[in-house]
């Protein structure tokens, strides 16, 4: 597979087109950034780690019928995935109270969400991705009704898969970010990455953070945490 043109960079990956009009590859940066990139660094060895937890999530989750945009993990940095538009929603879900809904609505933290709660965010950093609901998503067009019903119903499946993936390695899964693209065809699958960036992934017996709040609160190394998450994985 031939890298070719730089179609879009982002903050923590990079996308190229190939000689497959079907599909890109995404390389990961060592770059870590948090509340919109007010916070940066560059953290060598991070993006051949988020590549490599990316790549085992997707493989689960493909392995389970999931339909995802990854196709194989091709080097270090690389992954082989097929083209897909990218809805600008991000889809959040949380099974533990944590982070910004803490914040936002007073609830105190690890109060626990039964069923999960699914939230909706515009994917806009200028705006700060604020909250939205499946009413603006219709308004905007950014996704039809049953495109919005399709993500959800496809987070909610992507949480219980998960979860009891990392519950049987000994760690919580108390909220994650997922992105959907839609392919040629017009089907919904996700996208983007799946990694300790965009899930909080706590330790069930010690209770420690190893996900990016390590780097947004300075609570440690971020690469220790990561390391954890991918020898507890594939221990
Ligand atoms: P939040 O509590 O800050 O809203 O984050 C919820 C989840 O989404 C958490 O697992 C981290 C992830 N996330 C991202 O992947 N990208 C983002 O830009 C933000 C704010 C959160
Ligand atoms: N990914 C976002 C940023 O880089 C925010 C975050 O993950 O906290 O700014």
């Amino acid at each position: 597979m031939k890298k070719s043109q730089k179609l879009y960079e982002g903050k923590a990956k990079i996308l190229y087109k190939t000689d497959d009009p079907d599909k890109f590859i995404a390389y990961f940066k060592d770059s870590a950034t948090a509340f919109d990139a007010i916070k940066k660094a560059t953290i060598k060895g991070k993006g051949a780690l988020n590549n490599t937890l990316s790549s085992i999530i997707f493989q689960l989750l493909n392995q389970n019928k999931i339909p995802t945009h990854f196709i194989k993990k091709l080097s270090d940095r690389e992954m082989l995935v097929h083209k897909v538009e990218i809805i600008p929603v991000e889809v959040v879900v949380r099974n533990i109270a944590a982070g910004s809904i803490v914040k936002r609505l007073g609830i105190p933290e690890k109060i626990p969400f039964k069923p999960p709660l699914v939230e909706f965010y515009l994917k806009n950093d200028q705006l700060h991705d604020p909250i939205i609901c499946k009413e603006h998503i219709l308004a905007m067009k950014l996704a039809k009704e049953d495109e919005i019903e399709k993500m959800k119903h496809l987070a909610l499946e992507v949480n219980n898969i998960l979860s009891k993936f990392f519950k049987d390695h000994g760690i919580l899964l108390v909220d994650f970010k997922l992105e959907f693209g839609k392919r040629p065809d017009g089907s919904i699958v996700v996208a983007d990455e799946i990694s300790p960036d965009t899930c909080r992934l706590w330790d069930i017996k010690t209770g420690e953070k190893l996900d990016k709040d390590r780097f947004r609160f300075d609570l440690g190394d971020l690469l220790e945490g990561y390391k954890k998450v991918l020898e507890k994985i594939t221990d």
